[in-house]
């Protein structure tokens, strides 16, 4: 292997990665791993390139401009959270997804809602802190491979140089020279890779300690363990290892060095206000049913109205300074099955001026569920057997078989969605999974009759079934 020097200077302007997709592409790649949900995708579609529009906007405009929070409606298990996780990564935004309820159960209460900021600061710290990395990693290796060329020959230090006769001197240092630039070609080269030498890697130094914070400390935005790793001294650890797992260990403690942490910041601070997404799940958790009632409905309405400010727009504290959230894209998203959106204190509704509903899903989408996304259940199936090196496939009418039987589980007792594929794709493989390798069957070929043979009896019997599908 050869230990490329590459493009170190390539001027990384990308600091605001803002989604440069149109709405129709977003919508293309979305359709890649959701099927269906056609008017959620395009309404996300449609609040993330409005956001790339508002950046295009003249300043004075341009802080006018609100985004487009949505809240996707819809029975559980079709596509709520997939859609967002998927966005997410589409565009490299920071993202974080909570749960709204969270902050109503016990142990959360009084907990603030603007630790989801602080979380998705974190990530975005992450975020930008890895691609600063990898933007340096060549000037990184070019000081990893000198630090190794010091390790391979020690430099000639001034006591060792005879004083005195110049023209002996010259000669050594000379001849030291020559040789270390031929081990630096060696080296580049890939000859050394085998070659042992003795690294310092230092450990994090951070002593075994458990840090429980209770309530409040996070909200002081330090980090404690940080802190103390801080004020510990680095333990440096020598280690034997080869030369081409040094140049990585080296490289990466180079990159560490080099990185400005205050531009990391200050990138990620921009980033996370122009760019971050929130998703927040459960969202119907939190709309109180009937008003006016003492209980567990304050503490919903409380978690609401803390919602209140983050959502529309207010600063911050965190570790890295202070986040403003007035244009983090915020989606909720919620079955909405006893409450309704407009069970929400009004100033919150408000505040989601897009309300999405996502269908639910029928036989036919669970026929393309099954096969036609990348991340496919048969397709996972498939790839656990291959492991074992063991091929299976399934006839069409096979898969028509179990989506029409996952539809009909659905109605029957919960309807569940596309979660309802899981639990019959591993009943209808229990054993398959279980019985090999030993079985040594290479390969297994399931058709239409082998799902109802399997499935018939847990599915005519209504009690196993509520157990078992
Ligand atoms: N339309 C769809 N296309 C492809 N896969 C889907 C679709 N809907 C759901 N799934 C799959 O079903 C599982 C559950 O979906 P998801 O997490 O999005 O549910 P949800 O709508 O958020 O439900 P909940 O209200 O319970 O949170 C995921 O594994 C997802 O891949
Ligand atoms: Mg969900």
């Amino acid at each position: 292997m050869t230990h490329q020097l590459t493009n170190i200077t390539k001027s990384e302007n990308k600091d605001l990665v803002i989604e440069e997709l149109t709405p129709k592409q977003i919508v293309k790649e979305l359709d890649k791993y959701i099927i269906g949900q056609d008017k959620a995708k395009k309404m996300v579609a449609i609040a993330l390139r409005n956001r790339w529009r508002r950046q295009q906007v003249e300043e004075s405009l341009r802080d006018e401009i609100m985004p487009n929070n949505i809240i996707l409606i819809g029975p559980t298990g079709v596509g709520k959270t997939e859609i967002s996780r998927r966005l997410a990564k589409l565009v490299k935004a920071p993202f974080v997804k909570v749960e709204a309820s969270k902050f109503t159960e016990v142990g959360y209460v009084g907990r603030d809602v603007e630790s989801i900021i602080r979380d998705l600061m974190e990530i975005g710290v992450q975020m930008v802190r890895e691609e600063k990395k990898a933007a340096l990693v060549g000037k990184a290796t070019e000081n990893a491979i000198e630090r190794i060329l010091d390790i391979l020959l020690p430099p000639i230090s001034r006591q060792q140089k005879p004083v005195g006769e110049l023209s002996e001197n010259d000669d050594l240092e000379l001849r030291h020279m020559r040789t270390r630039e031929k081990l630096r070609e060696q080296l580049i080269n890939g000859k050394l890779d085998e070659r042992i030498i003795e690294v310092d890697v230092q450990s994090d130094g951070t002593p075994m300690m458990q840090i429980f914070s209770p309530l409040g400390i996070e909200e002081m935005g330090m980090n404690i363990q940080e802190m103390f790793s801080g004020m510990m001294p680095k333990k440096s650890k020598k280690r034997r290892t080869t030369v081409s797992e040094a140049l990585k260990i080296l490289t990466q403690q180079e990159a560490q060095k080099l990185i400005d942490m205050d531009e990391v910041t200050r990138v990620a601070i921009a980033r996370v206000q122009e760019s971050g997404i929130v998703f927040l799940d459960e969202i119907d958790k939190i709309a109180g049913g009937s008003s006016g009632k003492s209980g567990p409905d304050v503490s919903r309405e409380g978690v609401q109205r803390d919602l209140l400010p983050v959502v529309e727009g207010t600063s911050v504290t965190t570790k890295y300074g202070i986040v403003k959230t007035d244009h983090i894209l915020f989606v909720a998203s919620g079955a909405f099955h006893v409450s309704k959106p407009s069970d929400l204190i009004p100033e919150l509704q408000g505040r989601f001026p897009i309300r999405v509903e996502l269908t639910s899903l029928n036989e036919n989408d669970f026929i393309r569920i099954l096969t036609e996304p990348k991340n496919a259940l048969i397709i996972q199936y498939k790839a656990l057997l291959n492991s074992e090196e063991v091929e299976l496939k399934f006839t069409k009418d096979a898969i028509c078989e179990i989506a029409k039987t996952a539809a009909m589980v659905n109605t029957r007792s919960e309807n569940i969605g596309a979660r309802r594929l899981h639990t019959i794709l591993s009943t209808l493989l229990e054993e398959i999974l279980y019985e090999i390798p030993e079985n040594k069957i290479k390969k297994y070929k399931i058709d239409g009759k082998d799902v109802t043979e399997k499935l018939d009896s847990v599915v005519k019997d209504e009690d196993l079934s509520r157990y078992i599908l």
